[in-house]
């Protein structure tokens, strides 16, 4: 009991004894993915996610499960949570799980980091929490970023992460583009930007089953999703968090009045 009491004063005097840190910490959340951001110096796409898009969670994580989970894990979370976006059991068994797991498991993988180490020579990151380390929009432009690449023992690479070791998973969706480099026209017609010395494109070579609008959006669902299974109950705080105030704003009258009431015979 004294040390739970110790664990919650000690925040609160090291709060009123540095109101600097108040200022401070909040001024480093900002520049901290900033600076994260512009590493590597490529433009990332902002991701049109919707957190409170429920179907668009669920076209997400179906795509996560036939896409991804080959590969990767996702061992902080498990099938049944996925209730919370409105699947029931059934669904989940039978749409979304391949390998035999019951609903209660964790989204494990059969391949050892080793094999994956051995096959693609870096072994796939578990995907739990990826969204808060990389962000929706890097995510959002490393999956619409690869491009064939014959150098490469995969045959792919990708704008955004240079020499991955991960092959493109729905290439059948978002078809085969490679790397077109044009040295800049000189003399008549400037390209957009003033004329570069060399201008990079990507060619499709060999469409998709998708549209690129089509795949642009399977990719948003798929963000959302991520982004979703990094903080689960991000919306749901959210929810309460707003309750909270309100609940704070309504109380705030009464206790106004008390006062008023408890101190009307001392002045
Ligand atoms: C064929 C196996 C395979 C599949 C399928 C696959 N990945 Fe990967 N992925 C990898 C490997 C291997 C790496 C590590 C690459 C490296 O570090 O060079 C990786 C890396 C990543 C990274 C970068 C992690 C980081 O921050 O370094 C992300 C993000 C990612 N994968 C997401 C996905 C998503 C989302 C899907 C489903 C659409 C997917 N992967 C499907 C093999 C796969």
């Amino acid at each position: 009991m004294r040390n739970l009491i110790a664990s919650l004063l000690l925040p609160a005097v090291a709060l009123i004894a540095s109101p600097a840190a108040l200022f401070v910490s909040p001024a480093l959340l900002f520049v901290l993915p900033a600076a994260m951001a512009s590493e590597g110096g490529v433009r990332l796409d902002a991701a049109p996610i919707n957190p409170a898009d429920v179907v668009s969670l669920q076209r997400g994580a179906r795509t996560f499960a036939n896409y991804c989970l080959n590969c990767h894990s996702a061992s902080l979370m498990r099938w049944n949570r996925l209730m919370e976006l409105g699947l029931n059991e059934s669904q989940i068994t039978d749409n979304l799980i391949f390998d035999g797991s019951k609903v209660g498991d964790l989204m494990n993988v059969s391949m050892t980091k080793k094999d994956g180490r051995k096959w693609f020579g870096a072994a796939p990151p578990d995907l739990s929490v990826i969204a808060r380390a990389r962000g929706a929009d890097w995510l959002y432009s490393y999956l619409r970023g690869f491009y064939r690449d014959p150098a490469r023992s995969t045959g792919w690479n990708n704008t955004v992460y240079e020499n991955v070791g991960m092959p493109n998973p729905m290439w059948q969706l978002q078809g085969e583009r490679v790397r077109v480099e044009q040295a800049a026209r000189g003399g008549e017609g400037k390209d957009s930007h003033g004329g570069a010395a060399r201008a990079v494109k990507y060619e499709m070579v060999k469409p998709g089953s998708l549209t690129p609008v089509q795949y642009d959006e399977t990719v948003a669902d798929l963000v959302n999703f991520l982004v979703y299974m990094g903080e689960p109950a991000a919306t749901s705080r959210k929810q309460i968090g707003i309750f909270v105030l309100l609940f704070l704003l309504a109380l705030w009258p009464l206790a106004y009045l008390l006062k008023r009431e408890f101190w009307k015979d001392v002045h």
